[in-house]
């Protein structure tokens, strides 16, 4: 049998235990709660770094197929340079529209989804551009709720730049002209 004294001593041990988890299990806590708040902060960070990326890109500049910077130095100066950056951006300007149409549009558009008009469709598409290249542009920008469904903004793609949705618009045009 224990004695009061006994007891108590055990007692005492038993609280001074259980004092020292709570402080550890405490610590770790808030070093766990610490590191996964970093996580968070700079997985926000590089989302809104590469939001602002996207939004301040040079036009045209996307989908290079390898960044200006590291092409191979030319000898002759920033005259080369400067022609080299133009030539492909013109290359690029060219079949942009067409690639955002196939990434971004093409899942309703081409099937003519909940009345999306049809790329080539020109009965669909003339009363539409007789509105106004600028209102096309608008609607595939902001949205458009019309007469046979909805256009989400660009298309639910929010990644795309508004430029981007524009090109796509004007290949979706030129296929009717
Ligand atoms: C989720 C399906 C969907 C996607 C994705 C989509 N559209 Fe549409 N879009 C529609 C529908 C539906 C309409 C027709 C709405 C109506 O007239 O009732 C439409 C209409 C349009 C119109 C005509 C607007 C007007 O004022 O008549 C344009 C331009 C257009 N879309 C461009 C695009 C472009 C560019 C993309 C890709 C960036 C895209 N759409 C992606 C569903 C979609």
């Amino acid at each position: 049998m224990m004695t009061d004294s006994q007891f108590a001593r055990a007692f005492g041990k038993l609280i001074a235990f259980l004092v020292v988890l709570t402080v550890v299990l405490i610590a770790l806590g808030a070093m766990i709660g610490g590191s996964i708040d970093d996580k968070l902060k700079a997985q926000t960070e590089e989302y809104t770094q590469r939001m602002v990326d996207s939004r301040t890109e040079p036009v045209g500049k996307m989908n290079v197929g390898g960044d200006t910077q590291s092409m191979p130095a030319s000898d002759s100066g920033t005259t080369t340079e400067a022609a080299a950056e133009v030539t492909q951006v013109a290359v690029v300007d060219e079949n942009r529209g067409q690639e955002v149409y196939e990434t971004a549009c093409y899942i309703c558009h081409n099937v003519g989804l909940t009345g999306a008009p049809k790329p080539g469709d020109a009965a669909n598409w003339n009363p539409r551009i007789q509105k106004g290249v600028d209102i096309l542009y608008n609607n595939a920008i902001l949205g458009y709720q019309g007469q046979f469904g909805i256009m989400p903004p660009k298309g639910g793609n929010l990644l795309l730049t508004d430029d981007d949705v524009r090109a796509a618009v004007d290949y979706l045009i030129e296929l009717v002209q």
